[in-house]
């Protein structure tokens, strides 16, 4: 299959794509946390293109992304109030809502749950394109399962040219990291993934806000849990990544003091003169989180690329944007944390 490559400044673009969905092919669409790779999500063979594509477990269900929120109430029931108060503030915008699926969403996308992940992502083409199909987009991240995800057209080709009828090429991805997800069909609201939507924010609306343990540890793969992509294997390049936690000064004598040549240092721009010797790549500025979640795993897929075995990675700290940079950083650590504070 020869893969379209369409940029989102062609005005013929979105009807295009638009028709590639509506006849049950795959397009890699961009947003603003991730590119997607969607498929006409009420259409159970479309849908199952995506899990061959991607290799992703049968379980694991899929986001349905909207063109606006008023299209909430097609594919979810008993929707509460709280969920319009959200997609009133956050949308369009980095945050998935899950809530009781109505009988026209596929098991094949929700992974055979009763409930349904549902976001309008940040991105006029691609709201434009799931407007124009008419139907809801289901989309995961664009990556191989289990590998870093895709924040760049030529990421998506990297893993698919060749096997999926079109990428939508909209630049690299703001936020980088994928969005925010909660889950409002419990007793209380819960985080399942944090994201660019951050815990103050959704705890300004909600009043209330449950923590996932699948966001803090790692999962057991036979666990039974509210987030079924949570206790898989996630973003991890195929090298081994370590995160050195403390001060720039003790992380820093540690990492020097361990360094082997073939390893690489994965940190913040600030840090660089304190690496020279030690192959370091930047992935933003410590100063200015949202750099780090942008490059985050653009950096993790260059470390790949580069036949890496081992990388020590500095973390930020703190709320907010960080805290989904962090969530991310040690789900492709296998929460491998060294604490340079107290090692040396
Ligand atoms: O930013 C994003 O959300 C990106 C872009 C493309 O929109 N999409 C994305 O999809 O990250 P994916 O499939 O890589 O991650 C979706 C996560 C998975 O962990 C999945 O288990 C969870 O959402 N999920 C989907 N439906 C769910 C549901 N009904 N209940 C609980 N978790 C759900
Ligand atoms: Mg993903």
């Amino acid at each position: 299959m020869n893969t379209l490559l369409l940029s989102s400044f062609d005005a013929a673009t979105p009807a295009l794509a638009a028709e590639i969905i509506r006849n049950g092919e795959l397009v890699a669409i961009p947003t603003e946390t991730v590119y997607g790779l969607g498929a006409n999500g009420l259409d159970e063979n479309a849908v199952a293109k995506i899990f061959e594509a991607k290799g992703r477990p049968q379980d694991n269900p899929l986001i349905l992304h909207l063109s606006c929120a008023e299209e909430m109430d097609r594919y979810c029931h008993h929707v509460p109030q709280m969920a319009y108060r959200l997609a009133e503030k956050y949308w369009p915008g980095p945050l998935t809502i899950v809530l009781p699926a109505r009988e026209c969403v596929p098991k094949r996308t929700t992974g055979g749950l009763d409930t349904v992940a549902v976001r309008c992502p940040d991105n006029d083409v691609t709201r434009e394109i799931i407007r124009l199909a008419g139907v809801p987009l289901a989309a995961p991240s664009a990556n191989i399962s289990g590998k870093p995800s895709t924040t760049t057209a030529q990421h998506v080709l990297h893993d698919h040219d060749g096997r999926i009828a079109a990428v939508v090429d909209g630049g690299p991805c703001r936020v980088g990291v994928e969005s925010t997800i909660v889950d409002l069909t419990g007793d209380r609201p819960r985080l399942l993934r944090p994201g660019g939507v951050t815990p103050e924010e959704l705890t300004d609306v909600l009043g209330d806000l449950v923590v996932d343990k699948a966001v803090t540890a790692q999962i057991d793969q036979d666990a039974v849990v509210k987030a079924p992509g949570m206790k898989y294997k996630h973003y991890a390049p195929d090298c081994d990544v370590v995160i050195v936690a403390g001060s720039r000064e003790k992380a820093a004598a540690y990492i020097r003091g361990h360094y082997v040549p073939g390893d690489r240092v994965l940190c913040f721009e600030e840090e660089l003169p304190l690496y020279e010797d030690c192959e370091p790549l930047a992935y933003g500025r410590e100063d200015a989180v949202e750099t780090l979640s942008a490059g985050l795993f653009a950096a993790l897929r260059e470390l790949d690329e580069a036949g890496v075995s081992r990388v020590f990675a500095r973390c930020p700290v703190g709320g907010g944007v960080a805290y989904a940079v962090q969530n991310r950083l040690k789900k492709a650590a296998a929460f491998r944390i060294i604490d340079a504070e107290k090692e040396l």
